[in-house]
């Protein structure tokens, strides 16, 4: 796929008018606690193999900036080589998080609020930018990763589902609006994009179940759900019954479970890995 095809398949995730005019609230935007919940099991102990990619790439001392940084989980667990971590986010309470996150880990952060790439002219270089679960976002993947490219003096590290991260909802989609969803793009098509604009990128997967996190009630879980399928909140019980044996508490959090399926780590270097 070149960025032309991931255009057209983006196009095609667009709900239709009639299920956006009924829809109560808005199906988009992210769970603070969900991210919070993500960033805060997020460890310099316990980092997963995109944030080992991303650490193998900076000095000791060196700046880290994160692009679409949520709750801080791709960027806050580096935070022992780290003097300076630039966190880049559209949304404002996302950024309110990461600045708690980052005080909490007791690291210098600074935030740039505003979508990528229109925001970058304005945002500083860094040694190492990461970007862990943003790409499906994104309607025109070629300008948001060459902005990313040209914003590192190391390397980039990107974290992606391996497949787009709402595929697995096809069936509800199905069961509450009888429409169909697409399964494209996925991990392999973010890889042709970036190897298509000349990025020489590496790539892992693993199955990781280190994208834990949650809600702390079985509720919000089920709302999330429900919000995002345009539904009013008395369709909650129908939902739950629905998502079936997906909604999973862990011990510690509610969360709706996909199948088993890899996470991504994608990676390209502007300079090679330093020997420390
Ligand atoms: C799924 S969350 C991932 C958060 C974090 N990186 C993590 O892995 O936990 C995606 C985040 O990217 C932000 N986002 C999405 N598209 C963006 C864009 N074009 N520019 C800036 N932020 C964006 C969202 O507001 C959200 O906070």
């Amino acid at each position: 796929m070149d960025a032309l095809g991931w255009r057209n398949t983006m196009r095609e995730w667009a709900l239709p008018d009639a299920i956006l005019a009924a829809a109560p609230e808005s199906p988009w935007g992210f769970p603070a606690e969900l991210f919070r919940s993500r960033a805060e099991l997020a460890t310099p102990g316990d980092l997963s193999y995109a944030n080992r990619r991303a650490r193998d790439a900076l000095p000791a001392g060196g700046t880290v900036l994160d692009v679409g940084v949520g709750a801080g989980a791709a960027s806050v667990p580096l935070r022992p080589r780290c003097s300076l971590i630039i966190g880049v986010d559209s949304s404002p309470e996302q950024l309110a998080e990461f600045r708690r996150q980052a005080h909490r880990g007791g690291v210098t952060a600074e935030t740039v609020q505003g979508e990528w790439p229109a925001v970058s002219t304005s945002t500083p270089v860094a040694d190492v930018v990461v970007c862990n679960h943003v790409a499906y976002n994104v309607a025109d993947l070629a300008p948001f990763a060459l902005a990313l490219a040209t914003h590192a003096r190391r390397r980039v590290v990107m974290e992606i589902t391996g497949r787009h991260p709402t595929a697995w909802m096809a069936d509800l989609w199905w069961r509450f609006h009888a429409l169909h969803r697409p399964s494209h793009p996925d991990a392999g098509d973010v890889v042709s994009v970036l190897r298509d604009l000349g990025l020489t990128v590496h790539r892992h997967a693993e199955v990781s179940p280190r994208r834990a996190g949650g809600f702390e009630r079985r509720e919000d879980a089920v709302a999330w759900i429900r919000r995002r399928l345009c539904l009013e909140a008395t369709r909650d019980t129908d939902v739950a019954a629905a998502l079936g044996e997906r909604l999973v508490h862990d011990g510690a959090f509610w969360s709706v479970r996909p199948p088993i399926e890899p996470v991504v780590t994608v990676w390209w270097d502007v300079q090679p890995e330093i020997a420390e």
